[in-house]
């Protein structure tokens, strides 16, 4: 495993993304850093620059400024519908089991559109650590559950925009010192915001924490050492303030009806061939993720070893190359359609 994260970095790139959420039944893609703002692809999830050249590079300081919503974050083109007390299923892209640890999620009040990420209150609304019965990480249990999170938005806040901020926190670099020479131990923050406008009647706005502010370097659930034995794991203290205690009944009345442009798809012809190019890159960031988790890419578990791994990348630069002269093409396409900036 160390050799393996330690000689290729591309893996960075290929894990703990979101490729889209569900609001109440209708699916806005999140934000492909890879492409979608070359394409000029509207997205309810917050735009923000990819640290140090990896799109979704953790953050791995709590007092960081990127920690709310990736660094130096902008707000999205458009914004999710859902009505309060509804679904939400949050789409993670592979995920990596050694990268144990919790996932969180947060709903943060936005007063007005050009409000900072450090100035909004968020309240957690879901979250899930170590399961001790089942002896499970919550990264471990999305692997389970198809790399899905399904939670429900509470009841009895106030309708209005909210940002929701969920996020993975990998553990595995606590300690664990495998290469001190580039500063990648410490905790592994990786964190998505999406626009969304909840709908209803409620009037309940609870007390929240900012980011940077509501996690702490020192708190147990975050500087959590996972190797020193794994009874210390039933101990685990999810970090930040407890979930929101209101309401979450289910939603009355009927979802609301949102148009394909409003999720932030392309007109259809072009989001064929735009999910037929992103399939292909997804399937080497899925096949990665698999195969450091001991998963073949035809679904096989893998002898001890990288071999395979190693083969398969060799095998990947072709495909690469053909990958890179096709998105030249969509690209042209988008401009001359007047999807992309020209
Ligand atoms: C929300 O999800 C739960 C569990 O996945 C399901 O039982 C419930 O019916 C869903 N609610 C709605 C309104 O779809």
């Amino acid at each position: 495993m160390k050799f393996i994260l330690a000689t290729l970095p591309v893996l960075v790139a290929a894990h703990s993304a979101v490729w889209k959420v569900t609001f109440d039944g209708t699916t806005y893609p999140a934000r492909d850093a890879r492409m979608d703002p070359e394409l000029g692809a509207k997205r309810a999830e917050w735009h923000f620059k990819n640290v140090q050249n990896f799109p979704w590079m953790a953050v791995r300081d709590v007092e960081d400024a990127s920690i709310t919503c990736g660094l130096d974050a902008t707000p999205p083109d458009l914004s999710a519908k859902a009505r309060a007390g509804a679904n939400v299923t949050v789409q993670w892209s592979g995920i990596i089991r050694m990268h144990l640890g919790p996932v969180l999620t947060y709903l943060g009040r936005l007063p007005t559109p050009d409000t900072k990420p450090l100035d909004i209150s968020f309240f957690k609304i879901n979250e899930a650590g170590f399961d001790k019965a089942r002896r499970k990480w919550a990264n471990e249990d999305l692997i389970e559950h198809g790399t899905a999170d399904t939670f429900q938005l509470p009841s009895d806040i106030k309708p209005g925009t909210y940002v929701l901020r969920t996020e993975l926190l990998a553990l595995h670099g606590n300690r664990m010192n495998y290469l001190p020479q580039d500063g990648y131990s410490g905790p592994q923050f990786y964190t998505h915001c999406f626009n969304v406008e909840i709908l209803g009647n409620g009037n309940v706005e609870p007390a929240g924490v900012k980011f940077p502010g509501g996690y702490k370097r020192d708190e147990p659930g975050v500087k959590f050492n996972l190797y020193k034995s794994e009874k210390d794991w039933d101990g685990y203290i999810i970090p930040g303030p407890p979930k929101y205690a209101g309401k979450y009944e289910a939603p009355t009345g009927e979802p609301p009806k949102v148009e394909p442009k409003d999720t932030g798809l392309f007109p259809p012809a072009f989001q064929a061939k735009y999910e037929a190019y992103k399939a292909k890159e997804d399937e080497y960031a899925i096949a990665s993720s698999n195969m450091v988790n001991g998963v073949d890419p035809t679904g096989k578990e893998m002898a001890k070893g990288s071999a395979s791994i190693a083969t398969y990348f060799q095998g990947r630069t072709k495909v690469q190359a053909a990958l890179k002269e096709e998105y030249k093409n969509l690209l042209a396409e988008a401009k001359a359609l007047g999807i992309a900036p020209k």
